[in-house]
């Protein structure tokens, strides 16, 4: 069975992309299946950041075809930024090593200046978002208005469609919102030669993913935010618009369950949010500080410092219960060093009712309402960035990582020690 999916197991920013890094050298085709360039996936390798936000992290691996999918939203501009940025940094990045699903869904510059539009509008309710346009697109997705990024292969007619949805977008934000409608021939002309550099990157997504596994072809998808993100099992109405879900990169790729091998998730050794919403573990103190400052909990896409909070094996638990869980990819463990004790949420607090299960079908005014109960483990002192076996960390991090596998019922099979390519245990 060829294919791995590897999904963020938190709030998002775990560590997806440097975990994509180790398994695409082993694998043939990486696969984005949900969201757009609001993710921001960092890898560290030969001496140099990379930030991904919708080429799959599998492109500095040259044996490796990456496939952004059906189940994604694309905004043409900033695929062709991105695809310039790698090339100007030497990764190839041609329609040979690149392949874009004709069923995507595209961004246009008016969905995100709706999606601003509506964030104001919530004012102090607002979600936080990246401000990328994701919920518009999403939105004229399921109301069946939207573009597909296979349009772009009929330059004429693509740029006719552009038109009448901008028509549509303009008067939204003019009557509803009362903003400044946009251009529209200059947004026509800008997409309309985006079409034309993008269209030899277009496939039938689902077609080349069933050829592919048909070769025997390992594929590897890499989901993006994360499964308190999900439109459907996250802390809804504070989400991003897509299933970040193992599901979803069935739904999102277009294959059957039984191919499915491994789910892996990525979770950080603490936890991080960015953006609004309840956070049950939050430090908003020294600590809390503390692990921004050592973590650079800073976001990828937007820059805006990141929430933090201890460990919470909650939910990891049922992370590992709406994915399926085979494996978890530990990463940040490099940060914990130095803490005189460390702290795991095993359960809520619920006006007295202890709370085992993470209540995300209950919304999250319930959450809010909800309390850690911690469990207090050992510290440890020494820097883990050269460890290179889990048996030779300091005890108290074996403790730290049996507990969280006792907690979660799930194996760790990739434990990060650094953002260096080689800093990991496995
Ligand atoms: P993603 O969105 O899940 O791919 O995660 P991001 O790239 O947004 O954020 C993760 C950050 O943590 C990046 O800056 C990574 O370089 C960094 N990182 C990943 N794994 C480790 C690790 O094991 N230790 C340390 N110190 N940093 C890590
Ligand atoms: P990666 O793939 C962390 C959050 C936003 C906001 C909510 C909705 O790097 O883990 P959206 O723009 O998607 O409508 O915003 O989701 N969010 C992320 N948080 N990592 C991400 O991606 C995120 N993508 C969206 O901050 O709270
Ligand atoms: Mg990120």
């Amino acid at each position: 069975m060829p294919v791995t999916i590897l999904i963020g197991a938190q709030w998002g920013d775990e560590g997806k992309g440097r975990v994509v890094d180790d398994y695409a050298a082993r694998a043939d085709i990486v696969a984005r299946y949900n969201g757009g360039d609001n993710a921001g996936h960092t890898i560290v390798a030969e001496g140099r950041t990379l930030a991904l936000h919708l080429v799959p992290s599998g492109i500095l691996y040259p044996q490796v075809v990456n496939l952004i999918g059906a189940g994604t939203v694309v905004n043409p501009l900033r695929l062709l930024e991105e695809i310039a940025m790698l090339e100007a940094a030497g990764i190839p990045a041609g329609p040979d090593r690149i392949k874009l699903a004709a069923a995507a869904h595209l961004i246009l510059p008016t969905h995100r200046a709706l999606d601003g539009a509506h964030e104001s509008r919530l004012a102090g309710r607002a979600i936080g978002t990246t401000q990328r346009g994701i919920g518009p697109a999403y939105a004229d997705k399921a109301a069946r208005i939207n573009l597909r990024a296979g349009q772009m292969r009929d330059p004429d007619a693509f740029a006719e469609a552009v038109e009448a949805l901008l028509h549509t977008h303009n008067a939204y934000l003019e009557k509803l919102y009362g903003l400044p409608k946009a251009d529209i021939p200059q947004a026509v002309a800008a997409l309309r030669q985006a079409a034309q550099q993008l269209a030899p990157y277009l496939v039938d997504g689902a077609q080349w993913v069933a050829q592919a596994l048909a070769q025997g072809k390992q594929l590897l998808c890499e989901g993006a935010q994360g499964t308190l993100l999900d439109l459907d099992h996250g802390t809804y109405p504070y989400v991003t618009s897509s299933s970040t879900i193992a599901g979803g990169a069935l739904t999102g790729l277009g294959f059957g369950p039984g191919a499915v091998q491994a789910v892996i998730g990525v979770a950080k050794a603490y936890t991080t949010r960015v953006g609004a919403g309840p956070f049950p573990t939050e430090l908003l103190d020294e600590t809390g500080e503390r692990l921004r400052r050592i973590g650079h909990e800073y976001g990828t896409t937007t820059g805006r410092p990141r929430r933090c909070g201890w460990l919470d094996a909650v939910i990891l638990r049922y992370a590992a219960q709406v994915n399926g869980l085979t494996g978890l990819a530990l990463t940040k463990l490099d940060v914990l060093s130095g803490l005189p004790e460390l702290k795991i949420a095993v359960a809520y607090d619920y006006h007295g009712e202890r709370v085992e299960h993470f209540p995300a079908e209950w919304g999250s005014a319930l959450l809010a309402e909800m309390t850690p109960i911690y469990e207090t483990l050992p510290g440890w002192q020494e820097d883990l960035s050269l460890i290179r076996r889990r048996e030779d960390l300091p005890a108290a991090a074996q403790v730290y990582l049996q507990r969280i596998e006792a907690l979660t019922g799930v194996p760790i099979v990739f434990i990060g020690v650094g953002p260096d390519r080689e800093a990991f245990i496995r």
